[in-house]
């Protein structure tokens, strides 16, 4: 564990009813890292992030953002305290037009932080400011789910959790997607990334935590994970 480490997840196990889903997990993220972390179908990266917001509480273990204890706080306090969630369903408002869906979104960060704005955001994916008098219903997937981004990111987060935000899209989709998030890394953002796509990770990230079967099996920078064609292969091939 890593004592200048913006969030650190110690020692956590979760569970689906009975069925143990994470075992004793242990991630650890700096400020400025873009966290990638990668792992087949089921390994437990969906259940890391729902455990990091406390939408599943952990059963055991803690979760610490810049020193202050998050396990146990209901998931409003936990996206209150720093922490900015774009899930894999992205939950958008479908009925209300894209502005709207970013003006509910707008709050100060934690320390009063408003780096984030609705012209801003535009700037980023100028697709949501030509649709922005449009129901967010009506948008592509692509376009849903760089709302989902925009959305989180006018929250002013201190930490962006995204899951699989390449998921289902069109290649040229996950190509803008990629180019934000390298944006984002440049910016010095601090982003801890769900993937199953390594390609997409080995673009975008500063790091790279492997999580097989509900454990971190691996941990290294982004060079070190490129190297390292053992790891590759025996958790992340088909
Ligand atoms: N709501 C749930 N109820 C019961 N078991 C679940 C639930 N969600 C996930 N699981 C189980 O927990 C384990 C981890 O699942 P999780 O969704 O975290 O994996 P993942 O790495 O995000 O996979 P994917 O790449 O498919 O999104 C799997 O065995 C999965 O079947
Ligand atoms: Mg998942």
């Amino acid at each position: 564990m890593s004592a200048d480490a913006l969030l650190i997840v110690h020692g956590v196990s979760a569970f689906y009813g009975s069925s143990q889903a994470l075992f004793n997990l242990n991630l650890s993220i700096k400020a400025g890292q873009v966290m990638a972390l990668i792992g087949r179908n089921g390994a437990g990266k969906s259940t890391t992030i729902r455990t990091i917001m406390g939408v599943l509480p952990p059963a055991q273990g803690s979760v610490h953002l810049a020193g202050r204890a998050l396990e146990g706080l209901p998931p409003y306090m936990i996206a209150r305290a720093g922490l900015g969630y774009v899930p894999e369903d992205r939950q958008i408002f479908p009925n209300h037009t894209v502005e709207e869906n970013l003006e509910i979104a707008d709050k100060p960060g934690l320390r009063g932080a408003r780096d984030w704005t609705i012209p801003r955001v535009y700037d980023l994916f100028p697709i949501l400011r030509e649709r922005r008098h449009g129901p967010a219903g009506r948008l592509s997937g692509g376009e849903q789910q760089m709302l989902a981004i925009a959305r989180t990111l006018m929250g002013n987060p201190d930490v962006l959790l995204l899951d699989e935000p390449s998921e289902g899209l069109a290649p040229i989709i996950v190509n803008r997607i990629a180019e934000v998030l390298i944006d984002f890394r440049r910016a010095g953002l601090t982003v801890l990334l769900a993937e199953q796509n390594m390609h997409f990770c080995l673009r975008v990230a500063t790091d790279v935590t492997v999580i097989s079967k509900g454990s971190v099996v691996y941990e290294g920078d982004i060079e070190a994970f490129r190297a390292n064609d053992d790891v590759k292969l025996r958790y992340l091939s088909a």
